[in-house]
């Protein structure tokens, strides 16, 4: 059977879930394993949460919000953003590859780059294989 990798989305509510939301409206379709977590902001999602993403079985992890000075909040995306060196040091000690994580800027408009992001992460992981932090036997979430 072909490995189609699980990514967990956390997704803005004000852009990047309205953009898949779009997406669905419009009839385009994404990869299956995506599977979408609504935040209110980027700002909310903790490194213990992409922490825990990994130890449940996802092959990889995705953080969609507002593009630079349309965070709803100010200025969770900017806070987000300033997360990414200490994930990367989380990943790297659970030995996993920095690829499989990706912070992405997607507008409500943007369904088109919602579904190309996605997918790009998809092939992406595809060709990685599975994240080496699955949990034996794991068919995860
Ligand atoms: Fe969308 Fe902050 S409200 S990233």
């Amino acid at each position: 059977m072909a490995f189609e990798p699980k990514i967990l989305a956390f997704a803005c509510n004000w852009c990047a879930y309205a953009a898949a939301d779009l997406a669905g409206i419009v009839r385009m379709s994404y990869p299956p394993g995506v599977r979408i977590i609504r935040v209110m902001c980027t700002g909310m999602v903790h490194p213990g949460l992409v922490q825990e993403a990994f130890q449940r079985g996802a092959d990889g992890v995705m953080v969609l919000g507002c593009h630079p000075g349309e965070c709803h909040y100010v200025d969770g995306n900017v806070k987000a953003e300033a997360r990414l060196a200490v994930l990367n040091e989380m990943m790297d000690a659970m030995g996993i590859e920095e690829e499989r994580f990706r912070l992405v800027w997607c507008s409500a408009a943007e369904a088109d780059r919602f579904v190309a992001v996605v997918t790009d992460m998809t092939e992406a992981l595809r060709a990685l294989g599975p994240s080496p932090a699955r949990p034996a036997g794991a068919g995860a979430f």
